[in-house]
């Protein structure tokens, strides 16, 4: 049995989808990735969000400059797709060498998704472009009607945006980021092996009674929203599958302390001070420590046609304590599970 176990070495893994905000917010929370994965996928929606590869690239140069000099971590770029994104840019990304995949946001979804996506037709020509140089759409999956209970949004983005959208473009590259309901992971089983899915920590170890009971626990807040037990259940069961579709990406998205603590708080869990204590936590608990590796080092360089990392990390099951807060710029952010205590340690 896996309680038996006292180390796990993995191949150096990877996170497929993050947060690291700019300027200097984000040389103080670049570094606890660059401690836990190789590389990461770099979410592009800052203030004023990443919508060319001209701005990509310096943003990368940003990043670069930020690193600890012994560091070798890269950071791995997105485009902001918008309803003006051109053919042209697509190419110019794909090209670049520095960009590896675009990023739906239905408009205003989510954090600084006001540029996002009106109508999925506007975006059609970027989209064919990008079926064809095999560039993947990574999608912000939920509706923004705000007809739909904010529940429901991700359910309802399949059947209205998602299936058609397969149907369109049936070569395109989709990775289905931070999925949160039974029903994405049966869509995602459905659909071709060009369809795959991200899946956080915080989607697999907690359902929304943390947000909920006993008060609201707004770090615990982030989008989509945490949902029902038997999709938790499902998430982990898709996670611990040992299928290449299903891979890490910890959405960890600072955002300060008084922000947070709100009468209108932000969206976002930043998780990236014990990223991969969190996702063995979760995977012992279901007995399948032995599906990790796979799961947070292979599958994804996988799907992005990357060669997977050389080197390794440990994680000893030894107890820590994790930290009260974490600085972020000036300020002081809450990270995800603070104070708490977890069975693993990255050595
Ligand atoms: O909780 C979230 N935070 N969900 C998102 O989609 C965006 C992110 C952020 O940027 O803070
Ligand atoms: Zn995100």
């Amino acid at each position: 049995m896996s309680t038996s176990i006292t180390q796990l070495t993995l191949t150096r893994p990877d996170d497929w989808h993050l947060h690291v905000r700019d300027g200097a917010t984000m040389a103080t929370v670049i570094g606890h990735t660059a401690r836990q994965f190789a590389r990461a996928i770099i979410m592009p929606n800052l203030k004023s969000p990443i919508i060319t590869t001209a701005l990509a690239q310096a943003y990368r140069q940003r990043i670069l400059d930020a690193l600890p000099t012994d560091s070798h971590f890269q950071p791995l770029m997105t485009l902001y797709l918008t309803d003006d994104t051109s053919p042209g840019e697509i190419s110019r990304a794909k090209n670049s060498g520095v960009v590896f995949a675009v990023k739906l946001y239905p408009a205003g979804a989510t954090t600084h998704s006001s540029s996002g996506v009106t109508h999925l037709q506007k975006t059609y020509s970027a989209l064919a472009a990008m079926e064809a140089c095999g560039l993947p759409l990574l999608v912000h999956g939920e509706v923004t009607d705000p007809a739909v209970d904010i529940f429901d949004r991700e359910k309802i983005f399949i059947e209205q945006q998602l299936m058609p959208l397969t149907q369109q473009f049936p070569d395109l590259k989709i990775v289905f980021e931070h999925i949160t309901t039974k029903d994405a992971v049966d869509f995602v089983l459905e659909s071709g092996n060009n369809v795959a899915a991200t899946i956080t920590p915080q989607h697999l170890l907690l359902n929304r009674n943390a947000m909920l009971v006993g008060g609201m626990h707004p770090h615990n807040y982030c989008l989509p929203v945490l949902k029902r037990e038997t999709h938790r259940e499902a998430l982990v069961t898709a996670a611990t599958s040992g299928k290449a579709k299903f891979f890490l990406g910890t959405d960890s998205a600072p955002h300060a302390r008084d922000a947070k603590e709100s009468a209108c708080g932000c969206a976002g869990i930043f998780s990236a001070h014990a990223a991969l204590e969190f996702y063995a936590t979760a995977f012992e608990r279901a007995g399948a420590l032995d599906k990790l590796e796979g799961f947070a080092s292979h599958f994804g360089a996988d799907f992005y046609g990357l060669p997977r990392n050389t080197g390794s990390i440990t994680l000893e099951r030894r107890e820590q304590t994790l930290v009260n807060e974490v600085t972020f710029g000036n300020k002081t952010l809450v990270p995800f599970f603070a104070g708490k205590t977890l069975a693993w340690t990255l050595l």
